[in-house]
């Protein structure tokens, strides 16, 4: 029946209190001929489906260009309540937005007939009931956005065929027990998010060994397992962290000669001046991952959050940096759309001074506000900290300094975004912490004097497993029992209210 016209895209935003209705067909078949119009029964379909919704339908053309866009504007809040049984007529329909409505009941077994789609977003409804097996044979679907309902896994196994999937994100199903089974051999696979699905067992090798995608988010799953980068030797060396996981069993003999130091997301860096060695951090971690220094045990961990921005996770300038002699330090700079931790491991007990360096090089000026928090070991230390505000201005640098007793060999330290400022000043995902450099050494009472010179670095085949362990404590922390519990729902309102 496929009449060159039969190729719709239906997308109600009605947030945006908008309609778009295009029926391009773009590039794969030959143009229709010139006066072809909408299959009129799919027009008869579309009038009803309008009516029902409540939409003026004197706007719709009898017989419009079936190669047109046409966007109807739809005055006031639509909240859709059900789907009139004519959708499903629609045969040929290939883009469903259903998103921010209030539908409700189980997913209707109708919709199988739109066989077409590519493109199907449903996510926040008070749809319940478990996720059919159907979808799965929508085989042209590229793009699959369920959450924020109130569906049951699991997720079919039969999910693996639909091998065109381009963005899949299903999230917030409850039930239990979700192998990793449905995911399948997709070669266009460039986002992935399956956050808060009650997923257990370990993390799918396929999820690891996947080089194209470009974001994958398994977030708040608390009973996951695993690890999600290529730095784990893997093995029973990959148990052993795990058995690690909890701090007392990690071996806290190990000593970090200090003054202990980082050039966060820049290559090592000596400051005369200080007497300190900058350690580089310029490994690049993907949205997800973590990298171990284990000489000089150290690790840093950090999880994006935006799928939908390339956010590059270190940053640089050429330009100079005003207020210090030590450019370099400052001109690159690890950032993140979620969350960044350091760990510096095998401290003895007692107190050290921690400071953090800052310079915002990206923000220009008072039209974007980066805001971030900082918890050194567990507390919250800085809630919203602005770069800009505290340097009072661009390329600037500041530093802020704490005094902090260590106990457990460990010292903590967690920056992350907390859901608020801009998010796309001056481009989209210019958002989340960002830090230039830490540097931790003995607390004094005379603060003034330097710090003792450190020793050169000394390979400690025994302070691996510390570090490693670490590892994959933050790993843990950052990918599986991510605290910033409300951070994806931040998100989601991100994307739906950009200017937010
Ligand atoms: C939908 O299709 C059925 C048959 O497949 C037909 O009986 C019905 O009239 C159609 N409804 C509309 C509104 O086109
Ligand atoms: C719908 O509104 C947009 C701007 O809000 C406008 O550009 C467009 O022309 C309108 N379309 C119609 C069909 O009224
Ligand atoms: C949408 O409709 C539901 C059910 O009719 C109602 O409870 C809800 O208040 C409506 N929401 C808005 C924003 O109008
Ligand atoms: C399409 O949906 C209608 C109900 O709206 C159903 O009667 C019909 O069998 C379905 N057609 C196909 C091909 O699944
Ligand atoms: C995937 O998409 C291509 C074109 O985009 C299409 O030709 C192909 O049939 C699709 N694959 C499946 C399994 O449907
Ligand atoms: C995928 O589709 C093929 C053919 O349609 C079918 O034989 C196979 O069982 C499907 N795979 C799964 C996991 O259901
Ligand atoms: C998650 O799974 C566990 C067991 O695997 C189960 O006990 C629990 O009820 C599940 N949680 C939800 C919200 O379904
Ligand atoms: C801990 O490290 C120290 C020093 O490297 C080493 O002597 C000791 O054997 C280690 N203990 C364990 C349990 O590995
Ligand atoms: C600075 O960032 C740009 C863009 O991300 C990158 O191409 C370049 O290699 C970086 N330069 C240095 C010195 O890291
Ligand atoms: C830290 O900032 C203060 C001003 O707040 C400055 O005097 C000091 O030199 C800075 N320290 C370093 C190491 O840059
Ligand atoms: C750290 O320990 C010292 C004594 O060793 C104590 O006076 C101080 O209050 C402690 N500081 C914190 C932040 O717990
Ligand atoms: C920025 O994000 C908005 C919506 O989130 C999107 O429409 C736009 O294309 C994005 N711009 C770029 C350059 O990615």
């Amino acid at each position: 029946m496929a009449s060159p016209a039969a190729t719709l895209a239906l997308l109600l935003l009605p947030l945006l209190a908008s309609l778009v209705f295009a029926a391009a067909q773009s590039g794969q078949s030959p143009p229709p001929p010139q006066g072809s119009s909408t299959n009129t029964s799919d027009a008869a379909a579309l009038h009803a489906v309008f009516k029902q919704w409540g939409l003026e339908d004197g706007n719709l053309p009898q017989g419009y260009h079936p190669c047109g866009k046409l966007v109807w504007n739809v005055t006031g809040f639509r909240n859709i309540t059900f789907i009139p049984e004519e959708l499903f007529n629609l045969t040929a329909l290939v883009s469903l937005d259903l998103s921010n409505n209030n539908l409700s009941g189980p997913i209707t077994p109708n919709i199988a007939n739109l066989t077409k789609l590519e493109i199907w977003w449903m996510f926040d409804n008070n749809i319940d009931g478990e996720v059919p097996e159907f979808i799965a044979d929508f085989t042209n679907l590229k793009d699959l956005r369920i959450y924020g309902m109130k569906l049951r896994g699991p997720i079919p196994n039969k999910f693996s065929n639909m091998t065109n999937l381009t963005y899949l994100m299903i999230g917030d199903l409850d039930g239990d027990n979700f192998p990793f089974d449905f995911i399948g051999d997709w070669a266009n696979l460039s986002v992935l998010d399956l956050r808060s699905n009650n997923l257990t067992g370990p993390i799918k090798q396929v999820l690891q060994d996947n080089r194209r995608v470009q974001h994958l988010d398994v977030t708040y799953n608390p009973l996951l397992n695993g690890s999600l980068s290529n730095n784990f030797a893997g093995g029973s060396e990959e148990i052993s962290l795990l058995n690690c996981l909890d701090m007392k069993e990690c071996n806290q003999t190990v000593t970090n000669p200090v003054p202990f130091a980082v050039n966060c997301g820049g290559k090592e860096y000596t400051s005369d001046l200080l007497q300190t060695v900058f350690h580089d951090d310029s490994t690049d971690l993907r949205s997800a991952g973590f990298h171990i220094d284990s000489s000089n045990s150290w690790v840093v961990s950090h999880v994006g959050a935006d799928p939908f921005s390339n956010s590059i996770g270190i940053v640089n300038t050429t330009k100079n940096i005003s207020g210090t002699d030590m450019h370099d330090l400052y001109r690159t700079a690890r950032t993140s759309t979620g969350s960044l931790w350091y760990y510096v491991v095998g401290l003895t007990s007692g107190r050290y001074t921690v400071q953090l360096f800052f310079a915002e090089i990206v923000i220009e000026n008072e039209s974007g506000r980066r805001l971030f928090n900082i918890d050194i070991q567990g507390r919250t230390f800085k809630t919203d900290f602005n770069i800009f505000e505290e340097a009072r201005g661009f390329n600037k640098a500041t530093n802020i300094t704490l005094v902090e007793n260590v106990t457990t060999s460990v010292l903590k330290i967690h920056l992350y975004w907390n859901g608020r400022g801009t998010c796309c000043i001056p481009r989209n995902g210019t958002y989340g912490p960002l830090i230039s450099a830490i540097r931790v050494f003995p607390y004094t009472e005379a603060q003034g004097s330097p710090p003792p010179v450190r020793h050169t670095s000394r390979r400690d085949e025994k302070r691996r497993g510390v570090v490693a362990g670490i590892a994959a404590l933050s790993i843990a922390a950052a990918v599986i029992f991510s605290s910033v519990v409300y951070l994806w729902w931040k998100w989601i309102s991100l994307v739906k209210h950009p200017k937010a």
